[in-house]
């Protein structure tokens, strides 16, 4: 059994092998009614205002439909961070969009993000659209109660609403994340750090959002909190009808919490399609050496191998294919030629991939099955 099957069995509702994806089908953005979208983002790049020909997210495009988990997926630097910001309008001051549309479909009306003013922009995030920040839970401000921290947050978007109301909506927040009401008096630091996440996404709630972003919101816990969190988003996102964007570098995390996934890599999306379809016939390289280090963990004494090189820095990325220098299968083409997304499955999204020879043949661009191949290239970490 290859590593990727090993992994794609761990995970419910990936189970039974698949042969490889077929030729073109659905677009590759959408195949889902407008009506079930509820956030398009088509085209978005981000560059540096000092260098604008540095691109840190290059035309990523992703459609989020309502109450779905999408999981945002790739090595630390390739812009997953980055392209949540410029959701949310909160781009740091050294980038700029230059190009592309966001367009979220809340509250009933499909509103241009990208042509939004700050007022504006400030309406919709919190009460529309709200983030779990990586590392926010040691952002609770010490010096206040966590109920007080959680009301502040409703009033400044709620202003209307009384003191009675605010305070029974925290007390019903934190009922929601799974803390006893009765400790909204207490201070951050009498908190695991479980609990506190768990609080910050009682923050995240606080103002009825219809999307949550989660930037690695479980990345500081042990591995059973970790569990207990994902669920708990789960949780919430049926309960609430949500949809969830969560950043991870960890696929196990995604696995556990998402139906659809986009891989970044170097700023681009190399592959998405749905966790079932892409865990079980991944169609980019890179993608299934991601997977073939997971799936390396359940094996008892089979270290993985590192995926060789590093990922390019935004201003020293190679021609082609940006993957191409650490690619087991590039060909001279890769060096030479930028590949295009191509849709090698159908699906909702459709599953694809930006490789010169997506689609695959059944399990060829497994890299244990490469590598055990007589005409396989050894790879050097
Ligand atoms: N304000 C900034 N100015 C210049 N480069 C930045 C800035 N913010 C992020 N970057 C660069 O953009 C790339 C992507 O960063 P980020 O979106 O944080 O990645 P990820 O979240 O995937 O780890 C990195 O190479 C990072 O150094
Ligand atoms: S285009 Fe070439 S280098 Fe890029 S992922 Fe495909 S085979 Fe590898
Ligand atoms: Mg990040």
């Amino acid at each position: 059994m290859s590593a990727v099957e090993r992994v794609a069995g761990a995970i419910p509702g990936v189970a039974e092998p698949v042969g490889s994806a077929g030729g073109a089908a659905a677009p590759l953005v959408g195949g889902a009614a407008d009506d079930d979208i509820l956030l398009q983002v088509s085209g978005l790049t981000v560059a540096r205002k000092d260098a604008p020909s540095v691109h840190i997210v290059d035309d990523v495009s992703f459609t989020l439909r309502r109450g779905e988990a999408m999981g945002l997926a790739g090595e630390s630097g390739c812009g997953k961070t980055t392209t949540a910001l410029a959701v949310l309008g909160l781009l740091p001051g050294g980038l700029r969009r230059v190009s592309g549309e966001l367009v979220f479909r809340g509250g009933g009306r499909a509103r241009p993000l990208h042509r939004l003013g700050g007022a504006a922009m400030r309406r919709i995030r919190w009460a529309s659209i709200s983030m779990i920040f990586q590392g926010a839970m040691n952002a609770l401000d010490p010096v206040k109660t966590v109920g007080s921290q959680i009301a502040e947050a409703i009033t400044l978007h709620e202003p209307k609403v009384g003191r009675a109301a605010v305070s029974r909506r925290v007390g019903e927040l934190l009922d929601q994340v799974g803390v006893p009401a009765k400790r909204s008096v207490y201070y951050p630091h009498e908190f695991s750090g479980g609990q506190k996440q768990r609080i910050m996404i009682a923050l995240a709630l606080a103002c009825r959002p219809e999307l949550v972003i989660g930037d690695e919101p479980t990345t500081a816990l042990d591995v059973i909190t970790q569990a207990q969190i994902l669920d708990l988003l789960g949780e919430l996102r049926r309960e609430l009808g949500l949809s969830l964007l969560l950043i991870t570098h960890d696929l196990a995390v995604l696995a556990r919490a998402c139906e659809t996934i986009a891989v970044m890599y170097a700023g681009q999306i190399v592959e998405t399609g749905s966790v079932d379809a892409v865990y079980r016939d991944p169609q980019h390289p890179y993608t299934a050496r991601l997977l073939d280090l997971l799936g390396a963990h359940d094996a008892p004494g089979a270290l993985p191998k590192p995926i060789r090189g590093n990922q390019p820095r935004p201003n020293a990325r190679p021609s082609g294919c940006r993957f191409h220098d650490r690619c087991t299968f590039a060909t001279d083409r890769c060096a030479a030629e930028a590949p295009d997304m191509r849709n090698v499955g159908a699906g909702v999204p459709p599953h694809a991939a930006r490789c010169h020879f997506a689609p695959w043949p059944d399990g060829a661009v497994d890299p244990q099955d490469r590598q055990a191949s007589p005409e396989g290239q050894e790879e050097t970490p």
